[in-house]
């Protein structure tokens, strides 16, 4: 792929704007300057620098990002700044959407990508991908609040009782919720329905994959091989 291509199919904006970085001796690819819009390389593996930030290809972006909280995960947030902004602006020229949404007070795992078949995967109700909630609670409970989600409890406007896939109490104000859908408010209407009231929320792991201890909130990372590995294990 000539190099002109190659950084616009990454983010760096339009073939034009692309050219000129090129041109303006911006770029190195693995390791040597290029001022060559049209020279091609292999893109298996290719590390390259724009403005001495370095970069490898990715045919399609897959990230993980530590939500905080005060930030929208909507494209158009109304109130608060939404979650893409806290991404560089190359991936969001690049299109990356956030898979599934958190409440504006809710923290932890969000994934991110532009690979549509990923995209679809996680967020389809038919794989039924676990996530995984750490929920601090307002009033003090033991464990019959965890075996009353495990049975299932009837939300408003919900056909059929609705169960976590599991619940753990780890201790009086904090429980790990699992859940195999992503319904409206769902954690907070459950906790609601069980008698007791979310305090905080965050998203501790999405199927297998568990938010790191070392991304700091507000922080995003690629996701590895290993990472996708075990989100593909995660489904059921
Ligand atoms: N359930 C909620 O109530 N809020 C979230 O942000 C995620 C799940």
């Amino acid at each position: 792929m000539n190099l002109e291509r190659i950084l616009h199919s990454q983010g760096f904006g339009s073939r034009k704007l692309c050219r000129i970085l090129i041109l303006n001796n911006e770029v190195t690819v693995n390791g040597e300057p290029c001022d060559d819009p049209a020279a091609d390389f292999d893109t298996t593996g290719l590390h390259f620098t724009v403005k001495g930030e370095a970069w490898e290809f990715r045919e399609k972006a897959h990230l993980m990002l530590h939500k905080p909280a005060g930030y929208e995960c909507s494209l158009k947030p109304a109130i608060r700044p939404g979650v893409h902004s806290l991404l560089p602006a190359l991936l969001r020229e690049r299109g990356v959407q956030n898979i599934g949404r958190l409440d504006e007070d809710t923290t932890g795992l969000l994934l991110f990508s532009d690979d549509g078949q990923f995209i679809h995967r996680m967020s389809s109700p038919k794989w039924k991908v676990p996530k995984i909630y750490e929920v601090t609670l307002k009033h003090p409970a033991d464990t019959r609040i965890a075996q009353t989600l495990m049975q299932g409890v009837q939300l408003h406007d919900e056909p059929e009782p609705i169960a976590a896939l599991n619940c753990v109490l780890i201790n009086e104000h904090v429980l790990h919720l699992t859940l195999g859908e992503g319904k409206y408010h769902q954690v907070k209407r459950m906790i609601a329905a069980a008698g007791n009231r979310v305090e905080a929320l965050k998203r501790i792991a999405i199927g297998r994959l568990v938010l790191p201890d070392d991304l700091a909130a507000g922080m995003w990372r690629w996701l590895s091989e290993d990472d996708l590995a075990k989100l593909a294990r995660g489904q059921t």
